[in-house]
């Protein structure tokens, strides 16, 4: 989808961080942008930053089934179809066993992480079939490619999404959609501040400073481009295509070797 003027995409999350960026992105290269987070007003803040452009917001909770369903028959009603769908919405718990974690937390997890993606993706297949080029991008993560010690129920929700990905990708080929997995590595957004953080401000301030590098627009700039030149697999960041080189090497020894580096780098010094 090389021309992005007059394509109408769906980008959720767009409050903040990747979702913000690449509304913004999106509007510059003349796409409608509809944008959604279930926080209307930083929602509104990234209206307000918005270039001259097409864009509407609408308010929806990537965790509730009825409220996507609603928004998703409004925007067919009011636009007939959409050419790009970009499931963004997400968050993280903090570091945290499995022992100690709160089931409430990780189902809340699985129903945005996870179950925002299916709903959404559910919602527009049906238009998206119907253009003659569409694109379906699902925001995984580094933890969609390496599982990672205390942090099982975001690498839980972050390896469903690659399942769900890889399985529809290969479910559209021979359709108009090309289905785009990115798995992103550490990335200087909110992530940290929205997660569930169960007191640990301290940790996260580490894992803000020392293992969130790569600006947000850079990210964004990277997607969109992904969308464009129909790439199916995306993975942004040096530790990214390290940790998936090591994961398929040692399938299974990964386990130890990962978790050595990801603590030292996660304890290294803070970087001010
Ligand atoms: N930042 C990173 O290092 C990183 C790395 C890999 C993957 N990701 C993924 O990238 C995506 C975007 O995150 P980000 O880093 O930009 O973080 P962010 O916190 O800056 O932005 C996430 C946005 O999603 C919204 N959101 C959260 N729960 C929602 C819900 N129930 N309904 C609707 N909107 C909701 C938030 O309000 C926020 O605006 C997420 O899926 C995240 O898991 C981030």
């Amino acid at each position: 989808m090389k021309n992005l003027k007059g394509k109408i995409a769906v980008v959720t999350g767009a409050g903040s961080g990747m979702g913000r960026c690449m509304t913004l992105q999106l509007l510059e290269k003349g796409a409608i942008v509809i944008a959604t987070d279930k926080n209307s007003e930083t929602l509104n803040e990234t209206k307000s930053m918005a270039p001259n452009g097409e864009i509407h917001v609408f308010t929806v909770d990537a965790a509730k089934e009825n409220e996507i369903n609603a928004f998703a028959k409004k925007i067919i009603k009011q636009f007939g179809y959409i050419d790009i769908l970009i499931n963004n919405a997400g968050f993280a718990l903090g570091k945290i066993a499995l022992k100690d974690v709160k089931m409430e937390d990780f189902k809340l997890l699985m129903d945005v992480n996870v179950w925002g993606v299916i709903n959404h993706t559910k919602a527009f297949i049906d238009v998206l079939l119907e253009r003659p080029e569409a694109s379906i991008v699902n925001i995984s993560s580094l933890f969609g490619i390496t599982g990672l010690s205390e942090q099982v129920p975001y690498c839980t929700t972050k390896f469903a999404v690659r399942g769900f990905s890889e399985s529809l990708r290969m479910e559209m080929i021979g359709s108009n959609v090309v289905v785009t997995c990115v798995h992103p590595g550490g990335i200087k957004t909110n992530i940290a501040k929205n997660s569930i953080n169960y007191g640990q401000e301290e940790l996260l301030e580490k894992f803000e400073k020392n293992l969130l590098r790569i600006p947000a627009e850079e990210a964004a700039r990277q997607i969109i481009q992904s969308i464009q030149k129909k790439q199916e697999r995306l993975l942004i960041g040096i530790e990214v295509e390290i940790a998936d080189r090591i994961v398929r090497s040692f399938p299974v020894k990964y386990s130890g070797i990962i978790k050595t580096v990801y603590d030292k780098m996660l304890n290294a010094k803070l970087k001010s």
